[in-house]
């Protein structure tokens, strides 16, 4: 057993020593995929998963902390998940609860500031009562900032704002021709938070399932077949590493001076020729 941790130990600290500490993304995004099916497989109930998770995101909020990322927003529960058995959904939202109250005051300590993104209207009042603390206590807190999405979806989101802006544009507030992406983004739900260089999504599924549809705009992907139960400090220093050795061009092409643009398409063109 000590054998088999120091091994892991190490291979955390190669890897992270690997990282370029120039290019840690400030904000990761995280689909925490996998919770009923690691469970399941064990041979337990689906609510040992979601359990287990919360001790993996307390990992990953610690070590991202570590290496100085600044920001990460996770996906808790989706507007469609209240579809799942209502003997689930009640176990989460009471998990919501439990965690938040025994964990808040270690956030506080830690100077992490907690937000919650989505429609809270339909939690019971005691988890709002809760949510409504934690961001009050935190909202000093300048160290890292956990966003957690509850009952969020990221087109109704979008639906809400595009409805907010006609209002005011209906009113006379402001004009067709003020509506741009910086006063788009004033009126989401994430107003004031940049966007994430980085979204992981653990277990597989290779689709963004309605999570910040707009921020994830030019957003790194990074999908693993590891479940979140299972997603270890490896896994995430593994997904940023391979971030690092991405080339984000924006839409653009990789930077090339104008001149070696020339160089090349007419030295391909003589080449055809
Ligand atoms: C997805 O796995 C996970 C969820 C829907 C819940 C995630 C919630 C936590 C980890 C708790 C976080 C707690 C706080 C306070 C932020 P799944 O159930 O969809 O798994 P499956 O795809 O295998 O069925």
């Amino acid at each position: 057993m000590r054998l088999s941790n120091s091994k892991t130990e190490k291979e955390n600290t190669n890897l992270a020593n690997e990282l370029d500490k120039e290019r840690i993304p400030e904000h990761i995004a995280i689909i925490m995929d996998g919770n009923g099916r690691w469970a399941i497989k064990k041979g337990l109930p689906r609510s040992f998963g979601h359990n287990k998770g919360v001790s993996v995101l307390k990992e990953i909020i610690k070590i991202s902390k570590k290496i100085h990322c600044k920001v990460l927003t996770v996906y808790a529960f989706s507007t469609e998940n209240w579809s799942r058995p209502e003997k689930e959904v009640d176990f989460l939202i009471n998990l919501f609860e439990k965690v938040l109250k025994k964990e808040i005051s270690k956030l506080h300590q830690e100077s992490i500031r907690i937000n919650f993104i989505g429609d809270l209207s339909p939690f019971p009042e005691s988890l709002k009562l809760i949510i409504n603390n934690s961001e009050n206590l935190t909202k000093e807190n300048k160290n890292f900032i956990l966003n957690v999405c509850l009952n969020y979806g990221g087109r109704q989101e979008i639906l809400k704002a595009t409805k907010k802006i006609a209002i005011k544009s209906s009113s006379g507030k402001i004009k067709p021709s003020d509506i741009d992406e910086k006063l788009f983004n004033s009126e989401l739900l994430t107003n004031g938070i940049k966007d994430p260089e980085l979204l992981i999504r653990t277990s597989g599924e290779k689709r963004i399932s309605n999570f910040l549809l707009w921020q994830l705009a030019y957003s790194e992907i990074y999908i693993t077949d590891v479940l979140w139960p299972d997603f270890t400090e490896v896994e995430f220093l593994k997904a940023i590493k391979d971030y690092q050795s991405r080339n984000r061009r924006f839409g653009g092409i990789e930077s090339l001076s104008n001149e070696s643009f020339k160089d090349s398409y007419f030295s391909s063109l003589s080449k055809n020729d």
